[in-house]
């Protein structure tokens, strides 16, 4: 018998009705205290993976399981999910769907109630738990209140006040600010040393650095196994499996020096080496917009019902056809401005303003053909029993005659590449759900659209997909408002970036003083891509690996 923590053999697994397997002959073993990545593309089979080793497949989820799975030497063939719960713990996909306690400290006490740690231990583990996810001083907080990444750092919470020997993450990072992000894969990574053996599922190469192993999946089987800085090193084979390669390795890559290291100091000293020295243009000041506002923020303060103060004096002119992106760290209020942006929510104090009308004084409906909300979470929005549905629903609820209704379900439909109309919206992936939510909104045509992380949770396919569409949007004429947490999002597509901290606005102005600002990004929790930090390095400050690449001289622009 193997001493692994995980021994998985010849796990195959087939959900009832689907034509190809979910997963088909992996095999996996990790010593105690070891950390596996895994990535690849949505649908490759990473969350099956996960449930299969917790038993959720296929005692809650149906579906037929072959091979073997093994936790700490014991098989878990035939066992209840329950058994299992002081073997091995999981962090969700959906990590709403896991948080039910009406506060946060019973939300962490919940699973050491289930397993047999002594009540006298419980509340230093909460304590602690909370602490590390940053959220010591929540716990009377009804979860259901918190942020979408106050939310999942409780989920994180929740897991690491159980310590179980086996843990399995599924995309656990998704919707933390970039050093909560860090932050979190750092203690995960530092649970290593009490021997805790953990599987983490994750789309951000940054998470795979410090793996101990990399396991890439394509389309239920493994591709790519092994040491993570040889498998990022292959900018092509990252490209194939549909994981964006770390962009140290697209700009070594591009410049032709091989072996290219994951960190940016290493990186900037290789280009040093090499003679690769970037000779940027001269950047001119943005010429100073001339069209009125089309909204205008002024003094904006909001007050959640229990006195939290998430907004205050908040001001700030949006012109038509920007492209402005809404930073800050998890809980900073980007949600609580966006929503006021077409009167979801009513301002505690200070007013908002389209085209100079207070929107209170505004109806709905006119509201939401002029500003259209896509929520952080879409299935927060979709309801419908089809796609075709989903997206008629508003243009028909403006009143709007069958056949106007049809052009606009399919002009929409066509804008964000979707086109099964009798689909269940519930059952897409996560990344065309997304791109449904911004259907439903697109066929009102509104003149402005405000989306809360469109980005969030999907693979780096559907993250083009999503920023190719808004692009297109923007070159028609709408205004786009963007919450994002991802840097190169930001870098590529921003023209503008607004960054609140604690609820006031810390910074308005060009991506490119903003990632320039070392102080402000502390500040702001907030970490610039890696070009950026790697061209400031070598004392420039690129956007993208082809802005850099294409100021090395005698270079073309690379690398998609
Ligand atoms: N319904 C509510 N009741 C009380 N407090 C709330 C409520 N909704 C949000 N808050 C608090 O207001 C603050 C701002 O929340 P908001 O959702 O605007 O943050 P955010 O910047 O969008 O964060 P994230 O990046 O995590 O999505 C947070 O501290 C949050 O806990
Ligand atoms: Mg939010």
């Amino acid at each position: 018998m193997s001493d692994a923590a995980v021994a998985v053999r010849g796990l195959g697994c087939a959900y009832p009705g689907t034509a190809r397997p979910a997963l088909a002959g992996l095999d996996l073993e990790l010593p105690p205290g070891a950390l596996a990545v895994v990535m690849g593309a949505s649908g490759a089979g990473k969350s099956t993976l996960a449930r299969c080793l917790t038993r959720l497949v296929p005692c809650f989820v149906p579906a037929e399981v072959t091979g073997d799975v093994r936790l700490l030497g014991e098989p878990i063939h035939g066992r209840r999910v329950g058994e299992l719960a002081g073997t091995i713990g999981m962090v969700f996909q959906d990590f709403e769907a896991q948080l039910f306690s009406t506060d946060v400290t019973q939300e962490v006490v919940f699973g050491l109630e289930h397993t047999a740690v002594p009540p006298a231990e419980m509340p230093e583990r909460v304590a602690r738990a909370l602490a590390t996810v940053g959220l010591a001083g929540f716990e009377g907080r009804d979860p259901t209140t918190l942020s979408g990444g106050e939310k999942q750092r409780l989920a994180i919470a929740g897991l690491l006040a159980l310590r179980p020997p086996v843990m399995v993450l599924d995309e656990p990072t998704t919707d933390l600010d970039p050093v909560g992000r860090a932050e979190v894969l750092r203690t995960l990574a530092g649970l290593r040393g009490d021997g805790l053996t953990l599987v983490v599922i994750e789309h951000d190469t940054a998470a795979a650095a410090g793996a101990d192993l990399l396991l890439v999946l394509s389309e239920g089987r493994v591709v790519g196994r092994g040491a993570p800085r040889e498998l990022l090193a292959d900018v092509e084979a990252c490209a194939a499996a549909g994981i964006r390669a770390p962009d140290t390795c697209c700009v070594l890559a591009a410049l032709g020096l091989p072996a290219p290291p994951l960190d940016v100091e290493t990186a900037a000293e290789r280009l040093r080496a090499a003679g690769a020295t970037p000779k940027p243009p001269r950047f001119l000041p943005p010429p100073r917009p001339l069209r009125p506002p089309l909204i205008d923020v002024c003094g904006l303060g909001h007050r959640y019902p229990g006195g939290h103060a998430a907004l205050a004096e908040v001001s700030l002119a949006i012109r038509p056809g920007e492209f402005l992106a809404l930073v800050g760290r998890n809980g900073s209020g980007k949600t609580t401005l966006a929503k006021h942006l077409n009167g979801l929510l009513v301002p505690s104090e200070g007013a908002v303003r389209l085209e100079g009308h207070d929107v209170r004084g505004l109806a709905l409906e006119e509201l939401a053909q002029r500003v259209g909300y896509v929520f952080q979470d879409p299935d927060h929005q979709l309801f419908a029993a089809t796609v075709e549905e989903e997206v008629a629903f508003g243009p028909r609820n403006l009143g709007l005659d069958p056949a106007e209704v049809e052009v606009r379900v399919a002009e929409a439909l066509a804008a964000v590449g979707l086109d099964e109309r009798d689909a269940d919206p519930f059952l897409l992936d996560k990344g065309v759900r997304q791109r449904l939510a911004v259907a439903a909104v697109l066929a009102l045509r509104p003149d402005v659209l405000v989306l809360d992380e469109p980005t969030t949770g999907l693979d780096f396919v559907e993250q083009q997909k999503m920023m190719a569409l808004l692009r297109a949007r923007h070159a028609a004429g709408q205004t786009i408002v963007i919450i994002t947490h991802t840097p190169w999002v930001i870098a590529e597509y921003a023209e503008r970036v607004v960054l609140l901290a604690g609820g006031r606005l810390r910074y308005d102005g060009p991506p490119r003083q903003f990632f320039a600002d070392d102080e402000l990004l502390a500040a702001a929790a907030f970490r610039a891509p890696d070009v950026t930090r790697l061209g400031r390095l070598l004392g420039c400050t690129p956007l993208s690996v082809a802005e850099l690449v294409s100021w090395m001289p005698g270079r073309q622009a690379p690398c998609p």
